[in-house]
């Protein structure tokens, strides 16, 4: 067979070639198995010796310009198709290009960030911490020993058969990890997920979120706690809302208290208040002394503040949302919303 015949005969096949399918069979009927070239390799045994070497060369340099060839039609039908599209009566190239859809962060996304920035202006660190904690600083350096009752009322999923490992109840456990690894004076904030063996229902769930803080210091007291309150208060809703501070008990604090916010979103009550005008929003209290030792850190030199801010009824309260349960679910429909 002669290449340069074939080349000839194949120029103008493959140029005459009207779409994809057409120029694939083309392409079969010379590089494929089956092919022109093929045959042309099969014929080397039978010839003499010396002519082996230059019939196998041509052979290749025919596959390579058929294949050339092949690929610049391809690449003129594609084009050619693209202006097709282009021309099409339903193409308008001044239209802007259609949007893609985007997700959006999660409420309680926000609401983090927003404190984070918030509390780092202040000075503070935000810290982290480990969902699946040792009994010891879920409850033991907390000051919550072994048959404490507030045990019961923390509805803890445990992780292993000894109880040494649980899913942390609260974010509290970072304060005393925050403690381990510093020396006083500092100000860190603990955002996290936190779990709770809970039935669930419309104002509880296994899963939430909460924001603890920590502040040590030289003579810290009710009053800091208080300023300090106020300020997240500001940064939360825009504005200085009143407060008031009720007697509240948890191991880790003492003092502990509840702090009651005026409610933001009315004057006279209303659903949110449940008419009371206040809303009970932060348990806080001055760090007991034998949670400052669990850390490392000596109470007659240091005190300090702790609260323990609820995100996702932060998020609940922000967006008037009535289920806690919306908050994890995933639905598309609830999510898109924010
Ligand atoms: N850890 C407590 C809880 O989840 C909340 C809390 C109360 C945190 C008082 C604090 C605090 O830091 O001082 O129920």
């Amino acid at each position: 067979m002669d290449p340069e015949a074939t080349l000839e005969e194949a120029r103008p096949r493959i140029a005459a070639c009207e779409d994809t399918a057409a120029l694939k069979e083309a392409e079969r009927d010379y590089v494929g198995k089956k092919g022109a070239i093929s045959a042309m390799l099969a014929e080397i045994p039978k010839l003499d010796p010396a002519d082996r070497k230059a019939h196998g060369q041509k052979a290749n340099a025919l596959k390579q310009a058929i294949l050339e060839l092949v690929q610049a039609r391809q690449a003129a039908l594609d084009a050619r198709d693209l202006d097709a599209a282009r021309r099409a009566d339903d193409f308008d190239p001044t239209l802007p290009p259609p949007v893609a859809q985007r997700g959006s962060l999660h409420p309680i996304t926000q609401v983090t960030r927003e404190l984070e920035d918030l509390f780092v202006s202040m000075g503070y660190e935000v810290l982290d911490g480990p969902e699946v904690e040792l009994d010891h600083y879920n409850f033991e350096a907390l000051n919550i020993t072994k048959d404490h009752p507030a045990r019961d009322s923390q509805d803890t999923f445990y992780c292993d058969e000894t109880g040494t490992l649980v899913l942390r109840t609260h974010t509290s456990p970072v304060q005393v990890r925050a403690m381990e690894g510093r020396t006083p004076p500092f100000r860190v904030i603990a955002p996290g997920r936190v779990f709770r063996q809970e039935t669930t229902d419309a104002s509880h769930d296994h899963t939430f979120y909460q924001m603890e803080g920590l502040v040590v210091g030289k003579d810290v007291s009710v009053a800091h706690l208080i300023g300090a309150m106020k300020t997240l208060l500001r940064g939360i809703f825009g504005r200085d809302l009143d407060v008031r501070l009720r007697p509240g008990h948890f191991p880790f604090v003492e003092p502990g208290f509840e702090l009651d916010a005026r409610c933001p979103f009315c004057d006279d009550g209303c659903s949110v208040c449940k008419k009371t005008t206040w809303i009970e929003l932060l348990p806080c209290g001055l760090v007991h002394p034998n949670v400052l030792r669990a850390g490392g850190v000596d109470p007659e030199e240091w005190s300090g503040f702790a609260f323990g801010l609820g995100l996702s009824r932060l998020v609940m309260l922000r967006h008037n949302i009535d289920d806690v349960r919306h908050l994890l679910d995933g639905d598309v429909r609830f999510l898109e919303q924010f």
